[in-house]
């Protein structure tokens, strides 16, 4: 079977990674991929937002099977596009929309009954600035659409919730995607992701995970794309699992259907465990990054049949399992991360620990591996426990070398205080 995986991040080489572990996989073709990723796909230089070139692709190789990774492709409809040529994994423009606008997402959420913070939606910057002018403080102001991740603001005085809102509606800061915005109550408790296999029936939640999404240790710094992760999350018990899956995976998967928008492919549940119980922060129409680089080494299943049962729509007869056991990944990222920072610094990385090493942005020249990206590389180790884990990780961190490379040094330290309490 020839695969074609959109996308070109630390996310896609773990799907990459994990798809090649079936036998019946000859090729893997990664759009555009990144040079990191030579030694498991072959690497095309077509971008995931260029969905007519993909499309011309998957005809001219004759792909047998697509998976479509990135929140902006999915958003633009690229599944809608591609599966006339290929089966698909990934949700259509319709369904990708939970992510795409947080306005559609927290009103299907009011109309559903699923547990999320209260809030209001605004079109006018000065109705949400007389808003904002008397809420409770703190407050949390989303930009409706894609924003890179960066489309939240969590205001910590008035001052700063009106300037969220002048920078967003007026200044445009995110671009068309502030001309609405989502106001919204302030939670507090642990954070926790957990993504799902769904076919728009049936849903089967992975393991879950911890993100840590500040720069810096001890939760400082600036929010990124994530700095590690590490899954499963010792905060979410089985009976909190129970619970989200009742009041929370299930209403949505059936609120999709029941609007018309049948969600197929991975829905991920950004999830605050809060005093009133567990409620949803954000939705993503996709596997997390780098959530996806601890959840799939894993997955004990083989991913390519658990993603044709999605495609297929006959989840419910196909067994996702997960190892015991525990992983963790550090991000390797280039010093500045996530504002400024340099690259073209090469990238050494001893054979021995390639295979848990997910690159996210490197590119070739003369045969040397260079920087490339904010976000570098994903080191991943899987142990029986989350202590063995994240020294190992962290003990490959140690052999791999590159100039300005930065990164946290205690990911998964919240995790270990929850399971000694
Ligand atoms: P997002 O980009 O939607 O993942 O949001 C970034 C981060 O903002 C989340 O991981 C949370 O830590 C925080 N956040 C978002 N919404 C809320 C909220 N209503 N209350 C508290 N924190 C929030
Ligand atoms: N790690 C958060 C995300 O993928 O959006």
């Amino acid at each position: 079977m020839k695969i074609m995986v959109v996308g070109g991040g630390g996310r896609e080489h773990a799907i990459i990674k994990k798809l090649k572990e079936n036998k019946n996989v000859t090729e893997i073709f990664a759009l555009p991929g990144n040079a990191g990723m030579a030694e498991d796909a072959t690497v095309v230089p077509i971008g995931a937002k260029e969905i007519d070139k993909i499309c011309d692709f998957a005809r001219e190789n004759k792909v047998d099977y697509a998976v479509v990774a990135p929140d902006d492709p999915l958003v633009l409809g690229c599944v809608d596009k591609l599966e006339k040529i290929v089966p698909c994994f990934g949700p259509r423009s319709n369904a990708a929309i939970i992510e795409g606008s947080k306005v559609f997402s927290k009103n299907l959420m009011r109309k559903y009954g699923i547990p999320t913070a209260e809030y209001e939606t605004f079109d006018s910057a000065s109705d949400a600035l007389e808003y904002v002018g008397k809420c409770k403080i703190p407050t949390v102001i989303k930009a409706d659409g894609l924003a890179l991740g960066k489309g939240v603001i969590i205001a910590g005085t008035r001052e700063e919730a009106v300037d969220a809102v002048k920078s967003i509606m007026e200044d445009k800061k995110f671009g068309e995607s502030g001309n609405r915005i989502v106001v919204e109550e302030f939670l507090e408790g642990p954070e926790v992701s957990v993504l799902a296999f769904t076919d728009g029936e049936c849903v089967r939640p992975m393991v879950s995970s911890m993100d840590h999404k500040r720069a810096l240790d001890n939760d400082m710094g600036l929010n990124t794309g994530g700095m590690g992760t590490v899954a499963p999350n010792p905060y979410y018990t089985e009976q909190i699992a129970d619970e989200c899956m009742e009041k929370i995976f299930l209403p949505t998967v059936r609120a999709m259907k029941a609007e018309g928008r049948p969600f197929k492919g991975c829905l991920y549940f950004g999830l605050m465990l809060t005093q009133s119980g567990p409620k949803v922060i954000e939705y993503n129409c996709r596997f997390g990054d780098p959530e996806t680089q601890v959840v799939l080494p894993l997955l004990e299943s083989d991913l390519l049949t658990v993603m044709q049962a999605v495609t297929n729509g006959t989840l419910s007869d196909c067994e996702v399992k997960f190892k015991d056991g525990a992983a963790c990944c550090v991000i390797m990222a280039s010093k500045g991360y996530p504002e400024k920072y340099e690259s073209g610094f090469e990238i050494r990385i001893p054979d021995e620990i390639k295979n848990s090493v997910y690159v996210a942005g490197a590119r070739s020249e003369n045969g040397k591996l260079l920087t490339a990206g904010g976000r570098v590389l994903g080191v991943t180790a899987v142990e029986n426990t989350l202590d063995e884990a994240i020294k190992s990780a962290y003990g490959k961190v140690a052999k791999i070398s590159f100039d300005n490379a930065y990164y946290r040094h205690d990911i998964g330290q919240k995790a270990m205080k929850a399971i000694k309490k």
